[in-house]
């Protein structure tokens, strides 16, 4: 027989899936203010409000879903938060983001089916371009609020066809000139709990379906722009070419040795190149790097390596570059104390503990712990231990175990 949790997850999870999804790779693309990620909007707030909850879009496009009664609403202090995004990468998963959502409500749903209110203000949040596929930022929706993104920066952002985060918001019904820090909101939320599925394959060598965030890797992205010259394939010497893709090549097998001998991470997935023809040698490469280290001084030296070989590679091919950070996101460690919270809700009755991993990827968690608001992570094993990819995958058993454990900590730590 169908469990209530198991009902409440697939009544959510099954009409969100079709949104976005590209039927030939089975990727979504649900960039922030695209049609998908509206269509993800109005999802929330339907699935949302049919389960009571009172849904308000901040002035930085975040979406709360207030459980709203005698223990308060958005305007009381010491709220608990739970949730996660819904826009994607190009080409991601289906759990990267919304599997935090729809857990989330499926947990709200599991509760009022026990009869179990809060005792604290509540709401499950959707954070707003939480991957910066579009516009080049990260978590863009948490750090306008949390003022780690300037307002004017952000509206300026453009896509790759132009259009500027500001014109964007505009389309979707919202005023980008109100973007900006929401101390006050931040300030109101006492704890922030995020389940996300795992993007590695740790909880899969522990046999464990839920583990807990320890840490976020500090990490960034950079644009690196090589220019060269024009000219044509056929009649230019080898001897004689200012070719782009050449140094930025060599700056990518450097990079990519950097890493490695930093244990860190070094990745370009992003690359534009002028005029992009067979038979012409580029003058422009525009390159994204994607940099992470365990440790911020690692990270310094990881980045410092590679922008050295991007320098050398350019002189030594007769082209330049230049190197400009787009977003930076420093080293979070959870709060201790939410964490220990979390860790003994979820302790098992013989006494064993849910396993507890560091991540590469960032997260909104991050950046509102770094605005000192008390957050924790749940993770769900991911089998593939792929992310960002439609190979992205969670067995429904190992979901339904992720909401039962939100159930759960809600139920002692909100409830
Ligand atoms: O890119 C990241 O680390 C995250 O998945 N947004
Ligand atoms: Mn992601
Ligand atoms: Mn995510």
């Amino acid at each position: 027989m169908t469990s209530v949790l198991e009902s409440a997850f697939d009544r959510l999870w099954e009409p969100l899936l079709p949104i976005g999804r590209n039927a030939a790779t089975s990727g979504y693309r649900r960039m922030a203010y695209s049609v998908a990620d509206l269509g993800c909007r109005e999802w929330f707030v339907a699935a949302a409000e049919e389960r009571g909850l009172a849904v308000e879009t901040d002035r930085n496009g975040n979406m709360w879903a207030w459980w709203t009664g005698p223990w308060g609403g958005p305007s009381g202090n010491d709220a608990f938060v739970i949730g996660s995004h819904l826009d994607s990468v190009r080409e991601g998963g289906a759990y990267d983001g919304p599997l935090g959502v729809v857990s989330s409500l499926a947990a709200v749903e599991v509760l009022q089916s026990q009869g179990v209110v809060p005792r604290r203000p509540f709401a499950v949040a959707a954070f707003s371009d939480e991957e910066g596929a579009r516009f080049g930022v990260a978590c863009a929706g948490s750090r306008l609020a949390a003022g780690t993104l300037a307002p004017d920066a952000a509206r300026a952002l453009r896509d790759d066809d132009g259009t500027s985060m500001a014109e964007a918001m505009t389309s979707a019904g919202l005023d980008p000139g109100d973007v900006g820090p929401d101390v006050d909101r931040l300030r109101r939320i006492g704890a922030f709990v995020e389940l996300h599925v795992e993007q590695g394959r740790a909880l899969v060598d522990d046999g464990a379906p839920v583990g807990l965030a320890s840490a976020i890797w500090p990490h960034g992205r950079y644009r690196l722009t090589f220019r060269g010259e024009a000219n044509h394939a056929g009649t230019t010497a080898m001897a004689d070419r200012r070719d782009p893709v050449q140094a930025w090549s060599r700056t990518a097998l450097a990079a990519d040795a950097a890493a490695r001998e930093q244990h860190g991470r070094a990745t370009f997935g992003r690359l534009e190149i002028d005029p992009n023809a067979t038979n012409a040698i580029p003058s422009e490469v525009r390159a994204w790097l994607d940099a992470r280290a365990g440790d911020e001084g690692t990270l310094a030296v990881l980045l410092e390596q590679i922008r050295e070989a991007a320098f050398r590679s350019a002189q030594s091919s007769g082209t330049s570059v230049d190197l400009v950070v787009e977003s930076e996101s420093p080293a979070v460690q959870f709060d201790a104390t939410l964490r220990g919270a979390v860790a003994s809700a979820l302790r098992e009755p013989e006494g064993h503990d849910v396993p507890v991993l560091p991540t590469g990827a960032g997260h909104d968690a991050g950046i509102l712990a770094g605005a000192g608001v008390p957050t924790a992570m749940l993770f769900v094993r991911n089998p593939t231990g792929v992310s960002h990819s439609p190979a992205e995958f969670a067995e429904q058993s190992d979901c339904l175990a992720g909401v039962q454990a939100l159930v759960t900590v809600v139920q002692s730590l909100a409830c």
